[in-house]
């Protein structure tokens, strides 16, 4: 009888580009003999894939740790991957005793022989250290079945003063262009329709190959590759977000009407102290850029409150910027002070509860914003891309090109291929297109009713499987 196979199971902390390496990690794994499981009790090997980009992400894993600690006895193995590890490092062995191996991100190229170790009755494995390419493996599980993630360029070589990342993830490095092209154009045989390109900075891409392919030009080539429907980016840093990538934007449909650009503070003396390498002018030039784009875009953003030394008059002028823009969504956070970066040695001056209420009143100006803003979708028709059904509520949660969710009821039928067949000939199923009136907006959500492709509607109107 062959032997019972290994078992994994992971835990993602994080950003996308976790959630994708995790998916590359779990395809290594499944490469060299070992099963996913579904549940940590189940497995041999438990593995966290970790984010350090503020104190409180950083802590969760070791909770974790604690919390899984009884199973060590059971035999089971423990690995802390990603950017604690990398930040970590050694250190993570004394504080959780039971961890077997620490492999930082760049050390995944290797993770079949980190494992080989692993099994042949090594305690402690360590992966750690700087990468010099870009981690390109065609041994990715990917966890979903109709959007793919595809990283075109990893780590950050611009050291804003707060940021953790170009410690846990190096300097960057981008792809071949041909190769991304390669793999975009195999996930789309793939039957994948959505296809999101990664990176820290992903508009910093630089093409390493005589192609020399800017940013704009790959976007409008991945745009391009036969059966891809949506192809999304992110994230974008301002410095580069050139008018031609707006161009580009503009030119071809399948690319979704969304930015992602992180402003972090609408205070120019902050963002000088941030090192972020623009003024909220600069800034706001961007922004004025892209919304003269020739179809709109929702653009959305991140936000830092309490940053060293941000004064009242600071702060206002983040909210003021807000009110400018009129983000469609905004992520935002409370500063906090990292390891090895610049302003991890500055006093964090503004206090705890400073902090609590600056960031109170951010989140509730950014939901009347978007609570006013959603309402002009009412009465539209959006494409949506079916992600599930929610049973309790009779509703389907599907994701507009803009990004925003939209919650709809319906038939549940998709759009025939052919227009002699009755309106809605097929049911559902996640990864189709439907079309959805919507007759309500809340700040977070669209809601509506499935409905007919409007006329005028230039695309594919299902999806063919
Ligand atoms: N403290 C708070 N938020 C941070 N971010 C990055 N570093 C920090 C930090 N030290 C936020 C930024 C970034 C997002 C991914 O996380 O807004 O865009
Ligand atoms: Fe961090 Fe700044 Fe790089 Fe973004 S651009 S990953 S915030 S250092």
């Amino acid at each position: 009888m062959p032997a019972a196979k290994k078992t994994f199971w992971i835990e993602t902390f994080g950003c996308q580009m976790n959630v994708h390496d995790s998916e590359r990690v779990a395809g290594t794994l499944c490469a060299h003999g070992f099963a996913a499981v579904e549940r940590a009790e189940e497995a041999d090997l438990i593995l966290f894939n970790t984010c350090s980009i503020r104190e409180k992400a950083a802590q969760k894993v070791f909770q974790r740790l604690a919390q899984f600690r009884p199973l060590a006895k059971e035999g089971k193995q423990f690995g802390v991957l990603g950017c604690v590890a990398q930040q970590e490092g050694e250190a993570i062995f004394q504080r959780a005793p039971h961890v077997n191996l620490v492999a930082g991100s760049a050390s995944y190229p290797r993770l079949a022989e980190l494992i080989a170790r692993l099994e042949a009755g090594e305690k402690r494995v360590t992966g750690l250290g700087s990468a010099e390419e870009a981690f390109e493996t065609e041994l990715t599980r990917r966890d979903h079945p109709f959007r793919a993630y595809l990283t075109i360029i990893e780590g950050c070589d611009k050291h804003c003063a707060y940021c953790v990342v170009p410690f846990t993830r190096g300097p960057e490095r981008s792809r071949a262009s041909a190769s991304i092209l390669a793999e975009a154009r195999q996930l789309a045989a793939a039957g994948y329709s959505e296809v999101q390109l990664l990176g820290q900075n992903v508009n910093s891409y630089r093409d390493p190959s005589p192609a020399r392919l800017s940013f704009a030009e790959l976007l409008a080539a991945v745009a391009e590759v036969p059966g891809l429907r949506r192809v999304r980016f992110t994230t974008s840093h301002p410095r580069d977000f050139h008018p031609e990538i707006v161009r580009v934007l503009g030119e071809h449909e399948t690319l979704c009407d969304h930015v992602h650009l992180p402003v972090q503070s609408g205070s120019s003396r902050v963002l000088a102290a941030m090192r972020r390498d623009y003024t909220r002018e600069q800034y706001l030039e961007r922004i004025a850029a892209i919304r003269a784009c020739r179809r709109p875009l929702a653009i959305t953003t991140d936000l830092i409150v309490g940053f060293p030394g941000e004064s009242d008059e600071d702060f206002a002028a983040t909210i003021e910027l807000l009110d400018e823009v009129r983000y469609a969504g905004a992520f935002s956070f409370k500063y906090s002070p990292r390891p090895n970066t610049a302003s991890g040695a500055w006093p964090d001056s503004v206090p705890e509860a400073v902090k609590a209420e600056r960031l109170m009143i951010l989140q509730r100006r950014q939901q009347e914003i978007q609570q006013h803003d959603n309402q002009s979708f009412v009465g539209r028709t959006l494409e949506v891309m079916v992600e599930g059904h929610n049973p309790k509520l009779g509703q389907w949660i599907g994701r507009a090109s803009t990004n925003r969710s939209v919650n709809f009821t319906g038939s549940g039928l998709r759009e025939p291929a052919a227009a002699a067949l009755p309106i809605f000939a097929a049911p559902l199923r996640p990864g189709d297109y439907a079309w959805v009136r919507i007759t309500k907006a809340g700040a977070n959500s669209l809601v509506g009713e499935q409905a007919a492709a409007p006329a005028a509607a230039g695309r594919a109107m299902w999806k063919s499987r």
